[in-house]
């Protein structure tokens, strides 16, 4: 089966094919046409603070070197050397004035430039053979970054970041700009599981119905004070542009009183009260839901939480932004990043940092339990069996598409999109529809750039020779 018409339109109903959480055809076209179209978070600024500093992404198989020059611009350059297409930075992390290949020794320029190119004049006859001038390692087709989170996009005429995002942005700032200072990241911890891409950002856009199910264990040892079955209904899920995610419902109190609930220190809520928006306060203070877990399409998410780090009822608030990179049908490669406000406290950042390693990471216990049914999940849509299945992913409507508990009206929630209390997998929905959307695309068509010359149509053929390999070519000259 292919993703044909009826699978998207069900899809779109909410009626989800179960093969497609491990389906090869399915897989390719993804790559073709939603890896290359939208914007693909690939790093945060703050991984990268000083001129010279330089991380190494991928974006499906291709290896980004993501740096800031040494005149402070960001940049992100195609990792393949100029020459043979070697790689030419190897190592994760670092900072460099410029890279050089292993393989023949051309030299790059933290900004991409070549600037040594081994026996240019012996070897090229110099400019006239290869025109070094202008040359650059080959740029991202568009790079855009929002509150410091580097985004990646394959189609150099895609819509700008910001329009793609839409009003996700407003709940972009819970996460990443929790004060004018912005984030500091530390990570990324980076793991592979068995599982399709698609059901973590899933599973973290609006799951909230899983856990007091998958993580029952977390509540019985107490660590978190949060998740029992009562509790995670009252919060609401909300939708916007292109993400969305779950909350949790507060107790009675003002903006100050809930955001101490949740652990944060009150130089931090007066940073946050500085720094968000009337409407962004409103949802927490007047309408009392603090955004958890989020997703934004196709493989960005995002956690807020609130364990108890020591023994007492105290509870300690992290972040967490994660990638769900695909590598096939059935393996995804997590990258999994602590984040936390760039002005909290020392010591809010060491306990805010445990918070987050003792509930997720490549050692967290939400991370254990989930990863367990993904894998399974993933094995199971395997077979032909799974081919006969189409799942119900409609949770929260009735069959005739009335909702079962109403939309939230603008007076009970402040925040843009469509807001709903209670289990529902409205942001699955939404999520998977934007697949069906993207599936329909046509494939991006591209330019490829000649390497070496100003001109290459002007290039002449290659001349016959009465050397021993030419004689053998019959005219015919491939390169
Ligand atoms: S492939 Fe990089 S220098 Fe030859
Ligand atoms: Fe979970």
């Amino acid at each position: 089966m292919t993703t044909d018409g009826r699978v998207l339109d069900e899809v779109r109903q909410g009626m989800i094919p179960a093969h497609i959480y491990n389906d090869r055809k399915i897989f390719e076209k993804e790559k073709a046409t939603i890896f290359s179209r939208a914007w693909l978070f690939v790093a945060h600024e703050s991984e990268i603070p000083s001129p010279g500093d330089y991380v190494v992404r991928r974006v499906l198989e291709d290896s980004f070197i993501i740096t800031r020059d040494s005149k402070g611009e960001i940049r992100a350059m195609f990792n393949m050397c100029l020459h043979r297409g070697m790689q030419v930075c190897r190592a994760e992390m670092g900072n460099a004035s410029n890279f050089r290949c292993p393989y023949h020794g051309w030299s790059y320029r933290n900004d991409g430039r070549i600037i040594g190119l081994p026996f240019h004049s012996d070897a090229y006859g110099g400019e006239a053979g290869f025109r070094k001038k202008g040359q650059t390692l080959l740029p991202a087709p568009n790079l855009a970054s929002y509150n410091g989170m580097i985004f990646i996009n394959m189609d150099p005429d895609a819509e700008s970041l910001e329009d793609y995002l839409g009003d996700f942005t407003f709940y972009l700032d819970y996460y990443t700009k929790q004060s004018a200072d912005g984030l500091e990241v530390r990570g990324p911890q980076r793991w592979r599981v068995k599982a399709n891409w698609k059901i973590g950002a899933e599973n973290f856009a609006g799951d909230m119905y899983h856990t007091p199910q998958t993580h029952t264990s977390v509540v019985e040892i107490g660590l978190f004070r949060e998740p029992k079955a009562e509790k995670r209904k009252d919060g609401a899920t909300y939708w916007a542009g292109k993400g969305g995610g779950t909350t949790y419902k507060l107790p009675d109190g003002s903006f100050d009183e809930r955001m101490r609930y949740v652990g944060y220190t009150d130089e931090m809520i007066e940073r946050a009260k500085a720094t968000w928006t009337d409407q962004q306060q409103q949802v927490i203070g007047e309408d009392g839901f603090m955004i958890s877990a989020a997703s934004v399409f196709p493989n960005l998410s995002f956690v807020h939480n609130w364990p108890k780090v020591e023994d007492g009822d105290d509870v300690l608030p992290f972040i967490s932004i994660r990638m769900w990179q695909p590598i096939s049908e059935n393996e995804t490669e997590v990258l999994s990043w602590f984040a936390v406000d760039a002005s909290a406290p020392e010591e809010y950042k060491k306990n805010s940092y445990k918070a987050y390693l003792m509930c997720f990471g490549s050692t967290g216990m939400f991370e254990q339990d989930d990863v367990e049914n993904w894998v399974s999940l993933t094995n199971t849509a395997a077979g032909s069996m799974a081919r006969r299945l189409t799942l119900n992913s409609r949770m929260g409507l009735l069959e005739d598409g009335a909702p079962v508990v109403p939309q939230l009206t603008g007076d009970e929630f402040h925040g843009p999109g469509f807001a709903q209390v209670g289990y529902n997998e409205h942001n699955q929905r939404e999520l998977l529809s934007l697949w069906a959307d993207y599936l329909e695309k046509p494939p991006l068509t591209t330019s490829s750039t000649a390497v070496g010359t100003d001109n290459p149509e002007g290039i002449r053929p290659l001349a016959q020779t009465n050397g021993h390999c030419a004689s053998h070519t019959n005219g015919t000259v491939t390169v």
